[in-house]
């Protein structure tokens, strides 16, 4: 039975990824995700903006004058800039200190939006070991005057700026907010991307009715959520020369297999370990073990895409006809 996997060039003893969170900041749980059989760990990330004001002349200023003003100190020291309690120097020492705790590959997260040098960080990721690395380039474009295609070039920069910083492998963590994603993962392809993680779960606010006020809650995510990243995984699967990781909604070892079967090299899940704790890795890997021991499958690459559109004996299944299949077929009250 094989469970071995590819991703980013980086050989996993299964496709089972604890994805960046602020679970995996602890070396505690970095060492029993290990011993729970985890394939890789992704550390959480580092924001462009704790890089940027560490790199800041003004900041120093600025930390003189907080010296003497609270205000200040509380705004510079916030959760905003530093929303894990570690500043760039910390991160690295994570990096090495995870490294050195476990033998499964550890990637480091790197977290920014816009062009600046902030993207240099990323050479001092891998020198401070990091198995590979996860571009995180989340942003809400608010600007009305901004068109997709311009942040889809400005994406584009920065993931060539970071591939060439480094010899470390990237895989860019994807927003589903675009018109054409297949086309634009292509275009990351051809700028060094080496995998792309499906995809990033966008945190939008919420309503408070009764205060009258917006809400920034984090929830976790529900099993219903992984329809977008399976449809897109299964359309890409086969057709890319990037790895592919699924993130987002997997709750139970039915979900790990799903994923698998629409064509993910690998698996992530944050929702689902801190709900039942990190040792929960374990029951995802034996799970998917059992599931393919009983249907007598040998290894990863005998099921891997078997649900993709390349695979797929009817695509209509995954294009607009089905939809209007759908639509007919619902049996209104
Ligand atoms: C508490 C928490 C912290 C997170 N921190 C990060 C982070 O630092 N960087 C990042 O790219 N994603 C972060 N994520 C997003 C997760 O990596 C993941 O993409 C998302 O939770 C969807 O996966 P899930 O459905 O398995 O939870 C975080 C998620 C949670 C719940």
């Amino acid at each position: 039975m094989a469970l071995t996997t590819n991703y980013l060039g980086l050989k996993l003893k299964n496709p089972l990824i604890a994805s960046a969170s602020s679970l995996n900041s602890r070396l505690d749980n970095i060492r029993r995700l290990e011993d729970a059989g985890v394939g890789a760990i992704v550390l959480p990330s580092v924001f462009q903006e704790q890089i940027e004001a560490e790199a800041d002349e003004v900041s120093c200023r600025v930390d003189a004058y907080a010296e003497s003003s609270p205000e200040a100190q509380s705004y510079f020291s916030g959760a905003i800039a530093n929303p894990y309690g570690m500043g760039p120097d910390s991160y690295l020492n994570l990096v090495r200190r995870a490294r050195a705790a476990v033998g499964v590959p550890v990637i480091a997260s790197l977290n920014g939006s816009s062009r600046a040098g902030w993207t240099d960080f990323a050479r001092l990721i891998e020198q401070a070991g990091a198995s590979a690395l996860e571009l995180n380039m989340y942003h809400v474009p608010t600007d009305l005057l901004e068109s997709g295609q311009v942040i889809e070039a400005r994406y584009s920069e920065i993931v060539e700026a970071v591939c060439g910083t480094v010899a470390l492998p990237v895989a860019v963590k994807l927003t589903p907010y675009l018109s054409s994603i297949g086309h634009f993962a292509e275009q990351l392809v051809g700028r060094g991307a080496a995998g792309l993680v499906l995809f990033n779960r966008l945190l939008e606010p919420d309503i408070d009715l009764l205060r009258m006020k917006l809400t920034d809650r984090l929830d976790l995510s529900e099993p219903e959520e992984m329809r977008l990243p399976m449809l897109w995984i299964a359309i890409l699967s086969g057709r890319t020369k990037a790895s592919l990781a699924a993130s987002t909604g997997v709750s139970d070892v039915d979900g790990v297999v799903k994923y698998l079967l629409a064509g993910a090299d690998a698996v992530m899940t944050t929702s689902a370990l801190l709900r039942h704790g990190v040792g929960y890795m374990s029951t995802l890997v034996d799970g998917l073990r059992t599931w393919m021991e009983e249907r007598e499958i040998a290894s990863l690459d005998d099921m891997r895409g078997m649900m993709s559109w390349l695979r797929s004996r009817d695509q209509s299944v995954y294009s607009r006809a089905n939809y209007i299949r759908i639509l007919g077929h619902y049996a209104a009250p």
